[in-house]
C-alpha cells in the first residue's frame, strides 16, 4: 500500500512538475526539431524519417540524395533531371510530420525534393482576399504574413509546424462545419504543380490549375502522388475576433450533443475523458472586433518544455506500464487534465496571464500555436515534447473521422467498452482525451466524403515492439469498431498500417483520383511501395508476422500476432464481436 502511495505521489508530482516547469518557461529558447533528413555525405546517401523519429513499422527510408531548390525554375529542372533518368522522387518538408511513410520515395536511390528553401510569399493582396505562398511556408508564417495584411486563414490545423504543401498533401483540418468546413484545401484557389513528362515536353510539365479545374478534386488532396505543388493561392476573410470558454458537463448525452455542438459553434471541438465520465466543450464563435480582449494561444503540449521533466514523465508512465499501474494512470490524468483546464491550456487573457475564460482576441493569435519550433535554440534543455532525440513522448495516434449519422452510436459503443473496463482509458486522458473535431464533406476525390466528426486517439508506444500495452485489447477495440463497423476515414498522415487495409474501397471517387494520378505521372515516378499500398495498386498495408498486432502493423488473426509469451491472446472484441484485440488473459 504505502508502495502504491509512494508511486502515486511521484507520477502526481512529475506531471505537475512539467505543467510548472512549462509555465516558468517563458518559451524565448527550446531547440527547434531535428532535421529529418540526414546523409553521409552532404546531400548524398540519405536516410529520412518523421518528425517522431519512427515510422509505424521501425523501417528506415532511405534516398540517394536531397535537393533544395529555391525557386519554382530549379524544381522544374530538377522534376526534368529526374523524370529523364526515370528515377523516383518524393517531396520531403523541413520537419516532416507524417507518420505513415508517406515521404519515403520508392527505392533507395530516389530523389528528395525538399521545400526547405521554397518558403516565400508570393503575393498578398487584401482587396481580393487573396494570398499566394510557395508550398514550404509553415502555417506560422503564412497565418503571420495574412494577419500582417488584415487577413485571417478561417480553419486550420492547431500546430504551426506544418507546411502548406504537406497538409493539402495529407487533407489536414482544424475544427469546423461553418462556411466551407474545416479543411484548408477548401480555400485553395488556384495552385502550381509540376510533374514528369514525355521528352517532347522537355520531361518535367508545369500545371496552373484553377478553381474551377476538373483536376482541383485531385491536386487539392494527392498525398505527393501527382508531383511537386510549387506555389498555392488561398481565399482567405477579413481578420476577426474570436471568444472561446469551455463547458464540461458529464458525458451521458455526449452522443447526441456532438452531433449537434459543431453547428451551433463555428471553431467549436471536443475533448471526451471516458474514464472520468466528462466531456469539455470548446464554446467558440466569431465576435465583433470591438469586444475587447488581447488572448493568445501559446498550447502547452507545443510549448518548448524542459527535457528532464520530459525524461521524468516519461519514466512514470514506463513504470506504469510494466507493473500494470493503471490507477497510477487514472490519477495522474486526471490530475492533469484538471490542471490544464484550470490552468488555461497555455492561453492567456492578454498576451501573458491567464486570469479566466472566455478568451477573447484576433483569431491568427488564437487558432495555431507551437513556440517549440520557433525559439532560438538551447541545446536540448528543452524540445518539443516529442523530440526523438530525448527521452520523452512517444506514441501511437489512431485517428479517424466518423459520418455525423453515425457519430452517436460510435460514442455509445465507447461507452459500452468503458462501462466494462473504465481503466482501460486512462493512458488516453493522460493526452488530455480523445479530440474531437469537425469536418465538412468535401469535393477532393481523397477527402472526406461526408459532414462528421475526426476522433483523434493518442496513447502509449513501446520503445520495444515486442512489448504489449496496459488495456490494449481496448483501445484496439475502439480502433477497430471506429474504421471497421463505422466505416471510419483515416487521416492520411496519422495512424497505424491496419487503418489502411482496404482503405480506398471507402472513397467513391478513388478511381477517378487515379485517373488524374495516370495522366500527371504515368511510369509512377511519384509513387512508392506504400503510396501503392494506400491506393490498391499493391498489396501488403498489413504487415503479419509474430507480434504484428501489438504496433497496429496488423488485426490479430492468431495468438502469435499478440504476445502469447507474456499473456496476451488474440480474442473477439468485447462489445464488437468481430474486432480481433490482443486480450490479457489473467491465470487466476
Ligand atoms: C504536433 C502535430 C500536430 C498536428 N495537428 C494536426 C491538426 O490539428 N490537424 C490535422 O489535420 N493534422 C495535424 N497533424 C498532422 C499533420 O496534418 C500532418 O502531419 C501534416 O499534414 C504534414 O505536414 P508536413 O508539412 O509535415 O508534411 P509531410 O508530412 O512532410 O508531407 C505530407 C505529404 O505531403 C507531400 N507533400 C508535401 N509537400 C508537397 C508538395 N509541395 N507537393 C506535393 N506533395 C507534397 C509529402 O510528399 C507527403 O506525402 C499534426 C501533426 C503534428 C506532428
Ligand atoms: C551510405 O550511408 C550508410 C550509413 O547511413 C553507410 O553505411 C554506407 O556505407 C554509405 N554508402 C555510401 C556509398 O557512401
Ligand atoms: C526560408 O528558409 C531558410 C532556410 O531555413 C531560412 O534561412 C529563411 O529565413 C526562410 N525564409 C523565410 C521567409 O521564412
Ligand atoms: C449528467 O448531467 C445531466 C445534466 O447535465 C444530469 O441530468 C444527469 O443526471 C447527469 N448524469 C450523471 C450520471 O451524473
Ligand atoms: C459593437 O459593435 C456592434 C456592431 O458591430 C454594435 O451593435 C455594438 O453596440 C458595439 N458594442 C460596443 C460596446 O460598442
Amino acid at each position: 500500500m504505502s508502495l502504491m502511495m509512494t508511486r502515486y505521489k511521484s507520477s502526481l508530482t512529475t506531471r505537475w512538475l512539467l505543467i510548472f516547469m512549462s509555465f516558468m518557461i517563458t518559451s524565448t529558447y527550446s531547440s527547434p526539431p531535428d532535421d529529418p533528413i540526414k546523409c553521409s555525405s552532404q546531400t548524398t546517401n540519405c536516410t529520412i524519417t518523421n518528425s517522431y523519429g519512427m515510422f509505424p513499422d521501425r523501417s528506415i527510408c532511405r534516398a540517394g540524395n536531397v535537393a533544395y531548390p529555391s525557386s519554382e525554375k530549379e524544381l522544374i529542372a530538377l522534376v526534368a533531371d529526374a523524370s529523364m533518368k526515370r528515377r523516383k522522387m518524393k517531396v520531403s518538408t523541413r520537419y516532416s510530420h507524417s507518420i505513415p511513410k508517406l515521404v519515403c520515395p520508392g527505392g533507395q536511390e530516389g530523389l528528395l525534393i525538399s521545400t526547405n528553401y521554397l518558403n516565400k510569399t508570393l503575393m498578398v493582396d487584401p482587396s481580393k482576399m487573396l494570398m499566394t505562398v510557395e508550398t514550404g511556408v509553415t502555417l506560422k508564417e503564412l497565418i503571420e504574413q495574412a494577419a500582417k495584411a488584415g487577413m485571417a486563414l478561417p480553419y486550420a490545423p492547431y500546430w504551426w509546424g506544418l507546411t502548406v504543401g504537406g497538409l493539402l498533401g495529407s487533407g489536414a483540418h482544424g475544427s469546423s462545419l461553418w462556411g466551407k468546413g474545416s479543411s484548408v484545401h477548401e480555400y485553395v484557389e488556384e495552385l502550381r504543380i509540376v510533374s514528369p513528362a514525355e521528352a517532347s515536353e522537355g520531361f518535367a510539365k508545369i500545371r496552373t490549375i484553377g478553381r474551377n479545374d476538373p483536376d482541383m478534386d485531385a491536386v487539392k488532396v494527392s498525398l505527393g502522388v501527382l508531383g511537386v505543388i510549387s506555389q498555392v493561392t488561398l481565399r482567405l476573410q477579413p481578420m476577426f475576433k474570436r471568444s472561446l470558454s469551455y463547458l464540461v458537463r458529464n458525458d451521458s448525452d455526449l452522443g447526441s450533443l456532438a452531433t449537434t455542438f459543431g453547428n451551433d459553434h463555428e471553431f467549436g471541438d471536443i475533448s471526451w475523458y471516458p474514464n472520468q465520465k466528462l466531456a469539455l466543450y470548446r464554446v467558440d464563435d466569431r465576435v465583433s472586433s470591438n469586444v475587447s480582449g488581447n488572448g493568445i494561444n501559446d498550447f502547452i503540449g507545443f510549448r518548448p518544455t524542459p527535457t528532464l521533466a520530459l525524461a521524468l514523465v516519461r519514466s512514470t508512465e514506463e513504470t506504469q506500464e510494466a507493473v500494470g499501474d493503471d490507477n497510477g494512470k487514472c490519477i495522474t490524468a486526471k490530475i492533469t487534465t484538471t490542471g490544464l483546464r484550470t490552468t488555461g491550456f497555455g492561453y492567456s487573457n492578454n498576451g501573458i496571464l491567464f486570469t479566466g475564460y472566455p478568451i477573447v482576441g484576433n483569431h491568427n493569435r488564437l487558432q495555431a500555436s507551437g513556440s517549440c519550433i520557433s525559439s532560438p535554440n538551447d541545446g536540448l534543455l528543452t524540445a518539443c515534447p516529442w523530440d526523438a532525440r530525448v527521452k520523452g513522448q512517444f506514441f501511437h495516434q489512431t485517428t479517424f473521422s466518423i459520418s455525423l449519422s453515425k457519430v452517436k452510436s460510435f460514442i455509445e459503443d465507447v461507452q459500452k467498452l468503458r462501462d466494462l473496463e473504465p481503466k482501460a482509458f486512462c493512458g488516453v486522458e493522460l493526452n488530455n482525451g480523445i479530440l474531437m473535431r469537425y469536418v465538412k464533406a468535401s469535393s477532393p476525390y481523397l477527402g472526406k466524403q461526408e459532414d462528421g466528426i475526426d476522433f483523434d486517439i493518442t496513447y502509449y508506444r513501446s520503445k520495444d515492439a515486442s512489448a504489449p500495452r496496459l488495456h490494449e485489447d481496448i483501445i484496439e477495440e475502439v480502433e477497430q469498431i471506429g474504421l471497421f463497423k463505422y466505416g471510419g476515414l483515416p487521416h492520411w498522415a496519422k495512424n497505424r498500417n491496419l487503418a489502411f487495409d482496404g482503405v480506398v474501397k471507402k472513397f467513391v471517387n478513388a478511381n477517378a483520383f487515379l485517373q488524374v494520378k495516370d495522366k500527371y505521372d504515368p511510369k509512377g515516378l511519384f509513387s512508392s511501395e506504400w503510396s501503392d499500398q494506400i491506393l490498391g495498386l499493391q498489396k501488403g498495408v498489413t504487415i503479419v508476422k509474430d507480434g504484428c498486432a501489438l504496433e497496429g502493423l496488423c488485426v490479430c488473426s492468431q495468438d502469435s500476432h499478440c504476445a502469447p509469451n507474456k499473456g496476451y491472446f488474440c480474442r473477439p472484441g468485447r462489445v464488437y464481436k468481430e474486432a480481433r484485440v490482443c486480450t490479457r488473459l489473467r491465470s487466476n
